[in-house]
């Protein structure tokens, strides 16, 4: 009699434990799913080209609103390579980028006219941390 409710007692804790490890499989892939969901959401072009333009939001307003057409809006550049500044931080200086944007530099017209003092140091602030390194 004894060793009878033993046997069903393991019995009923095995059949627990699967009920319970099916449970748990079950939570494990509901969480995969909404963590593909997420990544597949960020994955999105939208959102990755705002996420390269993170930055003081009046620098990438002034980005967005005077070089963005030229310069692409994740900095990768529109018009060939001498447009990409994702690292420009490495080639210019502040100064130098304020001085491109004031006189203009090659192909790249002055934005004197639509970019104020005030916006183009702003700008040039910013672009000046784009450096390979902090990548
Ligand atoms: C009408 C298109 C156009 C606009 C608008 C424009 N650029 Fe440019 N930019 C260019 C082109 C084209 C070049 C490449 C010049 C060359 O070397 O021939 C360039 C080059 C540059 C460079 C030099 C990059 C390097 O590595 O030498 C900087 C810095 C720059 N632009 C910043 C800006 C900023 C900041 C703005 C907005 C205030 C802006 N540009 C707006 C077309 C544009």
């Amino acid at each position: 009699m004894r060793i009878h409710n033993q046997k069903e007692t393991s019995h009923l804790q095995q059949s627990n434990q699967r009920k319970q490890s099916k449970k748990k499989r079950l939570l494990i892939s509901s969480f995969l799913l909404l963590i593909t969901i997420g990544l597949t959401a960020c994955g999105g072009g939208t959102q990755q080209e705002s996420a390269q333009l993170e930055g003081p939001a009046d620098a990438v307003q002034v980005y967005k609103k005077s070089c963005l057409s030229c310069h692409a809006a994740d900095l990768s550049g529109k018009m060939g390579p001498e447009t990409n500044l994702t690292t420009v931080g490495d080639r210019l200086t502040k100064d130098q980028i304020v001085t491109i944007i004031k006189e203009g530099k090659g192909r790249m017209p002055s934005q004197s006219g639509r970019v104020s003092d005030e916006d183009a140091e702003k700008v040039a602030a910013w672009l000046a941390t784009k450096k390979e390194q902090a990548k």
